[in-house]
């Protein structure tokens, strides 16, 4: 795993001296891989579908505080969504069936992005579609776009021409789409994986063959919930994605798991709704989090987890936050110390 600087993976060797008055350093490079990078202030973005477009939390929150924003999932066609109810409150999270809802890249690229080249705070767009040529034909409007700092590509749908198997859920689809996105665009390109899959790894190494400059995960889980009073799912929609606190840990397993083989930067994604949250998937092998379904209950959810992220690592005496990417997975500590130990004995 890259994080621009190769992070220690038996512990933060920088420490802060005095009593925290320095401040750690928070930048995060999402794509050392890509010529130009993307460099972030901190890690903390706000998860694709949970913001809007930024520009409505912009009267409750300063936006520009964020690491990134990535804005609502776009297709090349505005779409009205799924039928209601959408979402639904269940134990520690929420199932939803937006169906991706959006005005469409057209409107993204005449509306908002104007909006966002005069931001601080990056946007990557979100980016959707039903074969290979929508994505790459989407990641070509949007290249060279004033206002769009990358993309973010949802392997997470239905390809139309494999009778709807999701893009996602087969390495050699998923590693298609990535590719297709790649030549269509000089945008750093980071991709979204699904955690409805038996292995999540073979998708992982697929997309980082084809190109992706980053991995973000977990979208959703396949998730049902029914009413038995009426006999029926609680959704219009019948099945619905997961999401919220109760997939963190399912969540923070995953993305140790991509950091066993990935070497493109991990962004985490699932639950998170605290500083401390944020720091379990950076341990676990993350560069960055996104804060999703905890800005419907707290629209100042995901600047919270940034606070949360500043004030434990002040009181660790943390210097910089890349330092302790993966420092808290079994695997990666164990062979780090491995490559330690036998290089001081010198077998190395
Ligand atoms: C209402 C809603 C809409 C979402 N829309 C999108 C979307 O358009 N594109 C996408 O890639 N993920 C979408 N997601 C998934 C989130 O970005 C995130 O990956 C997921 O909810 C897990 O994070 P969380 O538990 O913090 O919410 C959506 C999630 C929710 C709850």
């Amino acid at each position: 795993m890259s994080n621009g600087a190769a992070p220690s993976r038996t512990g933060p060797s920088s420490w802060l001296g005095g009593a925290g008055a320095v401040t750690p350093n928070l930048t995060v490079n999402i794509a050392p891989s890509h010529p130009a990078g993307l460099m972030l202030r901190n890690p903390v973005l706000a998860a694709s579908g949970t913001f809007g477009y930024g520009i409505e939390f912009a009267g409750l929150v300063d936006i520009q505080r964020l690491g990134a924003i990535v804005c609502k999932g776009t297709t090349l066609q505005p779409r009205v969504g799924n039928p209601p109810p959408r979402t639904v409150e269940t134990a520690a999270g929420m199932l939803n069936s937006i169906g991706l809802q959006n005005v469409g890249v057209q409107a993204v690229i005449e509306q908002y992005a104007p909006q966002w080249a005069a931001w601080t705070v990056p946007v990557l767009v979100n980016i959707a579609g039903e074969s290979v040529a929508d994505f790459a034909r989407l990641a070509a409007l949007l290249d060279g776009v004033p206002g769009v700092a990358a993309l973010e590509v949802n392997i997470s749908c239905p390809n139309s021409a494999a009778g709807g198997t999701y893009f996602g859920q087969d390495p050699d689809m998923a590693a298609a789409v990535t590719r297709a996105v790649r030549d269509a665009t000089d945008l750093p390109t980071v991709v979204k994986l699904t955690p409805n899959v038996t292995d999540i790894q073979p998708v992982a190494l697929a997309v980082e063959a084809a190109g992706a400059h980053a991995l973000s995960l977990v979208n959703t889980f396949n998730g049902l919930a029914l009413d038995v009073r009426q006999r029926a799912p609680r959704l219009g929609q019948g099945a619905g994605g997961l999401s919220g606190p109760a997939i963190k840990p399912l969540a923070v397993a995953l993305v140790a798991r991509v950091a066993e083989v990935a070497t493109v930067p991990i962004i985490g994604i699932g639950g998170i709704s605290a500083g401390e949250d944020a720091l379990e998937f950076i341990l676990a092998g993350a560069s960055a989090v996104q804060v999703g379904t905890m800005h419907f209950a707290n629209p100042r959810a995901s600047v919270d987890v940034l606070d949360g992220v500043v004030a434990w690592l002040r009181r660790h005496r943390i210097a910089s936050v890349a330092e302790l990417t993966g420092c808290g997975h079994p695997m990666l500590a164990v062979r780090e110390r491995a490559v330690v130990d036998a290089t001081a004995a010198g077998l190395r």
